[in-house]
Formats: structure tokens, C-alpha cells, sequence
């Protein structure tokens, strides 16, 4: 198929530049790291600093991104609840002791009802 050569070279050009560009960045090592191209991967230092980030940023991105938890605002039953959720609806594995009590102080503080009390919003999750 002739026509599909031109599409062919573009792809072997295009190795061979990120063959280049990985050989030629300082300290690269094919072992070592995975390819730079990962432009949706997010880094726990995007989100709000607070004692228990990293813990919490690692044990909910197992599953999905930490914006799907940084865009609550949620009052610490709340955050029980969706602990709770992840555990027996989509099978994390249960926090337990300090390692829970981390992840709820740091959600409870940096995401909290964004709402005063009384306020006009009902948090869909609530269900008082
Ligand atoms: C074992 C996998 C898993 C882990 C670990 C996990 N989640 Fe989830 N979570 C899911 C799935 C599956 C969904 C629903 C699908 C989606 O929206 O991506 C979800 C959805 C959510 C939602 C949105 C709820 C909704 O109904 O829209 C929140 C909030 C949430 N997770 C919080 C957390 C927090 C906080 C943690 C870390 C403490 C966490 N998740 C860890 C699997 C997980």
C-alpha cells in the first residue's frame, strides 16, 4: 500500500526524535523513568498543602484522578461516608487506624462545605 508510507516515515521521524530527545536529556535512562509524554498525570503538589496530602492523594488516585476529590466540599461525616462508599461500592481497601484518621483530617480541612451553615446549596451526598 503506497499511500501509506508517507504515514509510516512520519511515525519512524517521530521515534527517532523521541529516541534523540530521551538520549539526549541528562541522566535518562531507558530503565529508569517512563516517557515524559504523561501530560494527564496529576502530582499531588497541584492540590492544597496540609498535613496528610501525599497519603491521602495516593491511597484515591489508585483508582481515579484527585480532582473528582478535590472538587468536594464536605464535612468530615460526609467524607466518612465516602470512604465508605469507595470501600464497599468500588472495593478500596478499607482505611483503618491512623492511616484513616490522616486522610479524613486532611480532607475535612482542605475540603470543606463550601456553604456557610444555612446556606441555600445541599450537598448531593448528604443525606440528613
Ligand atoms: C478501589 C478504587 C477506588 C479508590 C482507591 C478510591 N475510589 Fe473514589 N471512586 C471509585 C470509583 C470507581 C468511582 C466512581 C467512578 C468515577 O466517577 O470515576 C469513585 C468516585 C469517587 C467520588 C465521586 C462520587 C460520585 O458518586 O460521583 C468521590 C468523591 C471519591 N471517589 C472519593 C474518593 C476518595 C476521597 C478516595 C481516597 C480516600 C477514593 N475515592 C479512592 C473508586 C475508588
Amino acid at each position: 500500500m503506497r499511500r501509506h508510507e508517507p504515514i509510516a516515515a512520519a511515525l519512524l521521524a517521530w521515534r527517532l526524535f523521541l529516541a534523540a530527545a530521551l538520549l539526549a536529556a541528562p541522566g535518562a535512562v531507558w530503565a529508569q523513568s517512563p516517557p515524559a509524554f504523561t501530560p494527564r498525570e496529576e502530582n499531588p503538589e497541584e492540590f492544597p498543602a496540609g498535613p496528610g496530602r501525599d497519603d491521602t492523594f495516593y491511597a484515591c488516585t489508585a483508582c481515579h484522578g484527585f480532582k473528582l476529590v478535590a472538587q468536594q466540599g464536605m464535612n468530615r461525616r460526609q467524607w466518612e461516608e465516602i470512604l465508605q462508599l469507595m470501600n464497599e461500592k468500588h472495593g478500596m481497601a478499607a482505611l483503618e487506624g491512623k492511616e484513616r484518621e490522616t486522610v479524613l483530617n486532611y480532607l475535612e480541612a482542605t475540603f470543606p462545605p463550601r456553604t456557610p451553615a444555612g446556606g441555600g446549596w445541599q450537598n448531593p451526598f448528604s443525606n440528613r
